[in-house]
């Protein structure tokens, strides 16, 4: 008799189970996505799909670079503004669509200084990977404003434009 006593507990047991499987299914966690899509800066209606490598170049956009890049940040209002020159949003298509991939990617990796521009931008060479830039710089091209076309040609290397 006594081996059979849990039987009585397992109706209770499958009816916790499945009230908790419910419960989980009507809340669906809002940070599943967070990644998946970006809020287009310019237009609050509009959500830009992310790919799994803009994806990651958001995560850490948000991490590093928000701080001088963005006018918001997720602490509140940015240091952009504090800075001379303002660094550039990071959707601001208008100036980096005519940067290559090259380009952006030296001066994240040297910092500004070593590519004539303003050492309040920092060196990331020794912070992220080479991979971790590319992400970073597939994530600018997605949120740029107007929108990045590939260029057909090789745009410089060491000069902005
Ligand atoms: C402490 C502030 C600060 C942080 C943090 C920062 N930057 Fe910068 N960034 C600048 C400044 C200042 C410039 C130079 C603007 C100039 O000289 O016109 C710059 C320039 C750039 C440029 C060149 C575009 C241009 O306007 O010439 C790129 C690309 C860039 N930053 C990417 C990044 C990325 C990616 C990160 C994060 C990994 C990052 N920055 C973090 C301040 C910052």
């Amino acid at each position: 008799m006594k081996r059979y006593a849990f039987l009585l507990a397992l109706p209770l047991l499958v009816g916790l189970t499945a009230c908790h499987a419910r419960r989980t299914a009507q809340k669906p966690d809002p940070l599943r996505n967070a990644y998946g899509t970006e809020v287009d800066w310019n237009n609050s209606d509009h959500l830009i799909p992310l790919d799994y490598e803009q994806s990651q170049g958001k995560r850490l956009f948000y991490i590093y670079c928000v701080w001088c890049h963005a006018d918001s940040t997720p602490a509140g209002p940015s240091n952009r503004y504090n800075l001379t020159p303002t660094p550039h949003l990071m959707n601001d298509g208008a100036v980096l669509n005519s940067m290559s991939d090259q380009y952006l990617d030296n001066i994240i990796t040297l910092g500004g200084s070593a590519m004539g521009k303003s050492a309040m931008m920092p060196p990331y060479g020794n912070t992220l990977t080479q991979a971790e830039i590319r992400h970073i710089i597939a994530y600018t091209r997605a949120i740029a404003e107007p929108p990045y076309h590939k260029p057909n040609r090789p745009l410089p290397q060491y000069k902005a434009r």
